[in-house]
């Protein structure tokens, strides 16, 4: 797996992948886990070559959030895509991305707006600009994400229709650890006692999915779900709504493609989760 830091060294690098075929890109902030590996694993069936990034981009950090503290463990991860046949991990610094005078952003307004834009003022706008810079950097023909960052994906779709970004976006399905905790770099901020907690929110998901499949109504089953957040110890709920899978505007009865999604806080962390209704 070539390793590579500068714009010169990832052009050098590309061409030589460019040769095989298609290329597919899996963009990362690293501390990765199996969630990313199955980005990983979907590229490669998907193209001849793989490419990853690395880059904890301090753009989409709001000035009280984890930038500082976020996990880094770059030699692991290095490690981590090796070993999945990744042929190429490009690991920028922060000057590389944005070098004096950066002076563009990425406003993907509307699917943005709601939930985690409203919850992380600026976190799409450091998404979007962050990704059409990895995306036309690398120019892969389909790059990967994770079903996980649900709102995230609708931004990414969003943006690359917008702009004629000649790019296929491929999501993936959310993986889990065994309890149906959703694998996150961040689960790693939990307390044992919090971690036992977190279950609630997968569980009260799923359980939301299962009334309102059943036809109950939807108020009724979003507000049991942010009862059972409640019960189980998380101390704010940002949201827990019924929307539209693609525009993520919030609906009050089943409609077409449909995703429940959820932001709760236990302890010191934030977690985020969905399902597909
Ligand atoms: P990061 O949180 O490192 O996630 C990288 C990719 O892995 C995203 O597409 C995310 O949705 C996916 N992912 C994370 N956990 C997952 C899980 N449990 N199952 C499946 N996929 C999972 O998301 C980002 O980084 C950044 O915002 C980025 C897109 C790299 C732009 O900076």
């Amino acid at each position: 797996m070539q390793i590579v830091r500068t714009s010169e060294e990832l052009a050098l690098g590309l061409a030589e992948l460019r040769l095989r075929g298609r290329l597919a890109l899996v963009p990362t902030m690293g501390a990765l886990h199996a969630g990313h590996m199955a980005l990983v694993a979907e590229a490669k069936r998907r193209a001849d070559s793989v490419a990853a990034t690395i880059f904890v981009n301090p753009a989409q950090f709001g000035p009280n959030e984890d930038f500082a503290r976020y996990p880094r463990r770059e030699d692991d991860d290095v490690r981590m895509l090796e070993e999945a046949g990744c042929d190429l991990v490009w690991m920028p610094a922060v000057e590389d991305i944005y070098p004096a005078g950066f002076s563009t952003t990425v406003h993907v307004s509307g699917v943005s707006d709601r939930w985690e834009g409203q919850a992380r003022p600026g976190h799409f706008d450091g998404v979007a600009t962050v990704v059409a810079r990895l995306l036309l950097s690398v120019q892969p023909h389909v790059a990967l994400f994770g079903e996980k960052d649900f709102q995230q994906l609708a931004v990414i779709r969003r943006m690359v229709a917008d702009l004629g970004i000649p790019v296929e976006i491929a999501g993936v399905a959310t993986v889990r650890e065994e309890d149906g905790l959703a694998l996150s770099s961040r689960n790693a901020y939990l307390t044992a006692d919090e971690r036992s907690r977190a279950v609630a929110l997968p569980h009260a998901l799923q359980s939301a999915r299962g009334k309102i499949r059943s036809g109950d109504k939807v108020a009724e089953a979003l507000e049991e779900g942010r009862q059972s957040l409640t019960d189980a110890g998380f101390s704010r709920i940002d949201y827990f709504a019924l929307v539209d899978a693609a525009t993520l505007e919030p609906l009050q009865q089943p409609h077409g493609a449909m995703r429940l999604i959820a932001a709760a806080v236990i302890g010191a962390t934030r977690l985020i989760d969905n399902v597909p209704v």
